[in-house]
């Protein structure tokens, strides 16, 4: 009989189709093939009218038991399918503790604050404190109280970056009348912290100040227009030039080794009187001259002086029991001393390359 052997067939093609199937996805295209509505066994199933009074039970019964054998086929193989699918899936999103793992860069101090806190800790050392100050400073703190004559050309818009304040005031004829102040700038060197803590302290006063400092310069090799300076101040009785000469001395000596020499140089600082700038020899020739020290055998690194009696009675401190030196170091020019940089630009790029070779 034709339709007993068509089932026979179906079975055996059903069974061995379920077994090969990879996927959810395939196994649920066998199903609708086979016992969907449109399905092979489905039509068997629905011609059963066709058939004579004698075959219909034969058939009957063989065709239910090819639906059992199927359906039971399928499920076991949908489960099968299942657990393996899930498995996949837990293997890719879970953590492979067999798979090597990655390595957790280690941050670094920047090479500025690496010299920043060596200094620091020089001056830990000798009893000074460390005092900070704003990034946002007037015009007072920053010149006029550090002797800077109205006209000194360190004042200009071209040398100082100026916030305009718009700052309301009120007067008798108008509630609101807004009006423009300029005396508020960015500070351009870390002086101004001296004359804060002369305010704030009484002497005896042996402090440092390091800190940012801006100035309206377009980037080169020498110049930034952030940069970072280190601000010295001592005020007590009896201070002369020889403190400042062995303090900074001692200074140059830890930062760049014992055997470089010093050497003091007149300059002027409106601040100071007398004032100097002060130069450690070469490191690279040794103080014969070199292209790195455009063959002066020197290396300029700060200025210093003694505090200007000035400075002092705007700080209401009797220049007559008192004196004082101070002194500004520039950490971005120790850097460059000390490591042979030929462009202070490296220090601000964030290049990997040029910053791990400090850490
Ligand atoms: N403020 C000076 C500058 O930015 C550096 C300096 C010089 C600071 C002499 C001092 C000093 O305290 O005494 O160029």
């Amino acid at each position: 009989m034709s339709v007993l052997h068509n089932l026979d067939r179906i079975e055996q093609e059903a069974l061995l189709d379920i077994t090969q199937k990879q996927t959810l996805e395939e196994l649920d295209q066998v199903r609708v093939a086979l016992i969907g509505k449109k399905g092979s066994l489905t039509q068997i199933l629905r011609s059963m009218n066709t058939l004579t009074v004698e075959e219909r039970p034969k058939v009957g019964k063989r065709a239910n038991e090819v639906q059992r054998t199927i359906e039971g086929a399928l499920a076991e193989k949908k489960e099968e399918l299942a657990a393996k699918e899930l498995e996949q899936r837990i293997s890719q999103s879970a953590l492979d503790i067999t798979l090597p793992g990655r390595r957790q860069a280690h941050g670094a101090r920047h090479v500025i604050s690496q010299i920043v806190r060596e200094i620091e800790s020089i001056f830990i050392g000798l009893g000074y404190t460390v005092e900070t100050g704003p990034y946002v400073e007037t015009e007072y703190y920053n010149f006029t109280s550090l002797n800077a004559p109205q006209d000194h050309p360190s004042r200009s818009p071209r040398d100082t970056f100026y916030i305009e304040d718009l700052t309301e005031s009120c007067d008798e004829k108008s509630a609101f009348s807004a009006h423009l102040v300029s005396d508020v700038l960015l500070r351009t060197q870390t002086s101004p912290v001296q004359m804060r803590v002369m305010e704030a302290q009484e002497p005896p006063i042996y402090m440092l100040s390091p800190g940012r400092v801006f100035r309206p310069d377009t980037p080169d090799a020498n110049h930034l227009p952030q940069f970072t300076q280190i601000e010295g101040l001592v005020v007590d009785k009896g201070i002369t030039f020889a403190d400042l000469k062995g303090t900074l001395d001692h200074m140059t000596r830890a930062l760049f080794g014992q055997d470089r020499k010093t050497r003091y140089r007149p300059h002027f600082f409106p601040f100071t009187e007398p004032s100097c700038e002060v130069d450690v020899s070469c490191g690279v020739c040794g103080g014969n001259g070199c292209r790195f020290c455009n063959h002066t055998g020197w290396l300029e690194i700060l200025g210093a002086g003694m505090v200007d009696p000035n400075v002092l009675a705007y700080a209401k401190i009797d220049a007559d029991v008192y004196s004082g030196f101070a002194f500004g170091i520039g950490a971005e020019r120790v850097a460059a001393l000390r490591y042979n940089l030929p462009d202070l630009r490296l220090l601000t790029t964030g290049d990997m390359r040029f910053l791990k070779q400090f850490s």
